[in-house]
Order: C-alpha cells, then sequence, then structure tokens
C-alpha cells in the first residue's frame, strides 16, 4: 500500500526512539504524515494492548494472543490506517504485520504460515510498501541497554527465543529484500536516525 511504512526490530533496538525522533523531523518540515504504533494505536486496539500485555494473563494461549494482535491490528488498521492513507497521508506504524510473524510464527512455534494466513485476514490489501529494519541483534540491544555484566544472568530461555526472532527477521528480508531498508542500528541514535533519512530519501517519501 503506498504510503505505508513500517518499522520494525528486535526489543530495544531503538524503534520507538527512532520514530519519535523522525516525526519531529517531518513536523518539523510540514508533511503530511501519520506516526502510529503497535499493538494498540486507537482506542479499541488499545484496550486489547492491555489484555495482551497484562502481566496476570500469563496463562494465555499462544494461538489466543496470536488472534488479539490480529484483532487489535484490525481495528488500528479501520480507526487510524486507512482514513489516513485515504487522505493522502504517509503512515508510519512502530510494527505491524511482520512483529507477528516472528513473534509469534516463530519465536512461538505458532508456525510462520498460519500466523501469515491469519494477518492476510486481517490487513487484506494494507501491507506495508516497505519497512524500515533497524538491525541489531538481541545481544547488542542488551548490552546497549547496560546489561554488559549481566549477560551471563539472562536466561538462556530469552536469548534462543529472541535469537529466533531476529533470525525469522533475516530470513523474511532475505526472501523479499526489496521490501525492506536495512539500517545499520549499531551507532549513536544520530547516526541511526540520518541512516533512516537518507533512505527514506532513496525511496522518495522524504527530500
Ligand atoms: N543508537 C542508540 N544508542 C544508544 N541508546 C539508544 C540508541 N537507540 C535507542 N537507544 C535507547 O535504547 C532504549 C530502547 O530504545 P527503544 O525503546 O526506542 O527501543 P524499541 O525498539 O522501541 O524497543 P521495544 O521493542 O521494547 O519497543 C531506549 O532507552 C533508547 O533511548
Ligand atoms: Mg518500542
Amino acid at each position: 500500500m503506498r504510503n505505508f511504512i513500517t518499522i520494525e526490530g528486535c526489543d530495544g533496538v531503538g524503534k520507538t526512539h527512532q520514530t519519535r525522533r523522525l516525526k519531529e523531523y517531518c513536523e518539523q518540515m510540514g508533511l503530511n504524515v501519520v506516526f502510529t504504533r503497535e499493538p494498540g494505536g486507537s482506542d479499541i486496539a488499545e484496550q486489547i494492548r492491555k489484555i495482551i500485555l497484562d502481566a496476570n494473563n500469563s496463562a494465555m494461549d499462544d494461538m489466543c494472543e496470536a488472534f488479539l494482535y490480529a484483532s487489535a491490528r484490525i481495528q488500528h488498521l479501520k480507526d487510524i490506517i486507512k482514513p489516513a492513507l485515504s487522505q493522502g497521508k504517509t503512515v508510519f506504524c512502530d510494527r505491524f504485520v511482520h512483529s507477528s510473524y516472528v513473534y509469534q510464527g516463530l519465536g512461538r512455534n505458532l508456525g510462520l504460515e498460519k500466523i501469515v494466513a491469519l494477518n492476510e485476514i486481517a490487513v487484506g490489501e494494507y501491507m506495508p510498501e516497505f519497512t524500515i529494519f533497524l538491525d541489531l541483534s538481541p545481544e547488542q540491544a542488551f548490552l546497549r541497554k547496560g546489561g554488559a555484566d549481566k549477560t551471563d544472568r539472562m536466561e538462556a530461555v530469552e536469548f534462543a527465543f529472541h535469537q529466533k526472532v531476529y533470525q525469522g527477521y533475516k530470513d523474511l528480508i532475505a526472501a523479499e529484500p526489496d521490501k525492506f531498508e536495512v539500517i545499520d542500528a549499531g551507532g549513536t541514535a544520530d547516526e541511526t536516525q540520518q541512516l533512516i533519512r537518507k533512505a527514506l530519501v532513496k525511496r522518495g517519501i522524504l527530500k
């Protein structure tokens, strides 16, 4: 879908930070843009987000979680993304279907094909034109957060999950390289922001 751009990457790589800075830049430039995020992004979708992220719901079935993400996405599309695109705005979304593919499909082992099919029902033609992938391994993101001395205490199972997610993203990118702008997110926040803007210029989104 033209002018629909998503931002993806592993936990803590700087998606939200970079998206906020890009929003400030676009607003300064007077561009017709909407910035949003998932899960959530609109009233009903945010209520679903609360159920998904509620620590008391640790007994939630993985497939139930996958359907809730898809449900929140349907509502978010209806309330925010579709209206903005139909008004000719450029929409940036912090996480979208690719997060479901890699976290639920691969990380939680529900199967990529099933989660792709579920999301096809949820989004239809509203797939991003391309995705900005902030490329930083889970280990690097963790170390940057100040976890240098704690790496060995991090649960191996948690690391294995995030490794699967990271590898999942890499495989999706290899399968459809034109659909991604891979950004080295290992530098300073300023450097990453410059790389993102350069990619958006190349794609004709920014001047
Ligand atoms: N290039 C950078 N250098 C150093 N610190 C950074 C950089 N980018 C982001 N950070 C910091 O790393 C932390 C995580 O960033 P942020 O919340 O934007 O990540 P995220 O990808 O949105 O994470 P999540 O997947 O949990 O939503 C924040 O404290 C942020 O300020
Ligand atoms: Mg974030």
